[in-house]
């Protein structure tokens, strides 16, 4: 059993358990936010003006064709931005991009006004300059699902760097991962995936 002091799962005479019912808010975040994930910046263009949200919900989806997904909030501003777009960037964050995760995650788009970033070669996307790897994205797909949105997009474009660590979030706290990759052997490697940053 789990050490927790959450009770998810109700004992059954078999021994296996089984939902007792729909879990709650807060065990949802719980169990959820247990998941190590990156951050990202999720982003799009409206009247040329740039709009972003700070996202750990995105994924690898399909390698051919090349598809990821985000899940974003349908009540997201810059989720009417995508769609009416019809494209969107991901700007996968590097470890000093702690202050660029927050702010993203406040409404309103005069972020950019702070910091660098350039429009997608391929897309015109905005592309963070805090950024390790990012990819550039048509709309493949919209689907909503609950109180979420998602997003699956087409990648036309990208670059990662890999001389650069990526900035982590668990249960609620940013991780300095540098620690953690010297701690556990830095794998030797230079290869690229589109292209270098
Ligand atoms: C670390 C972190 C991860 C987040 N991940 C997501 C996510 O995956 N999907 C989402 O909809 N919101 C996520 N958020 C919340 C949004 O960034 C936040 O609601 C933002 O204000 C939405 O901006 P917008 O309405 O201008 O698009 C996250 C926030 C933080 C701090």
């Amino acid at each position: 059993m789990l050490k927790t002091d959450l009770l998810l799962c109700a004992p059954t005479e078999t021994g296996l358990t089984v939902a007792a019912s729909e879990i709650d808010r807060a065990g949802f975040r719980r169990v959820l936010g247990s998941w190590l994930s990156g951050v990202s910046i999720v982003s799009s263009m409206a009247d040329d003006q740039p709009f972003g949200l700070t996202c750990s919900a995105i994924c690898s989806v399909s390698v051919t064709p090349p598809l990821l997904l985000a899940c974003i909030n349908s009540s997201s501003a810059t989720l009417a931005t995508i769609v009416g777009a019809g494209a969107f960037a991901v700007s996968v964050l590097d470890t000093d991009s702690r202050a660029i995760s927050e702010m993203f995650a406040r409404r309103g788009h005069q972020q950019f006004a702070d910091i660098s970033w350039h429009r997608g070669y391929r897309t015109g996307m905005p592309v963070l300059a805090a950024a390790l790897a990012y990819a550039e994205c048509t709309v493949h797909h919209v689907s909503e699902a609950g109180d979420h949105t998602i997003v699956l997009g087409k990648v036309i474009d990208g670059a990662a760097d890999h001389t650069r660590d990526p900035l982590g979030y668990w249960r609620t706290n940013y991780l300095h991962l540098p620690d953690a990759i010297e701690l556990h052997g830095r794998p030797d490697t230079n290869a690229s995936w589109i292209g270098e940053l």
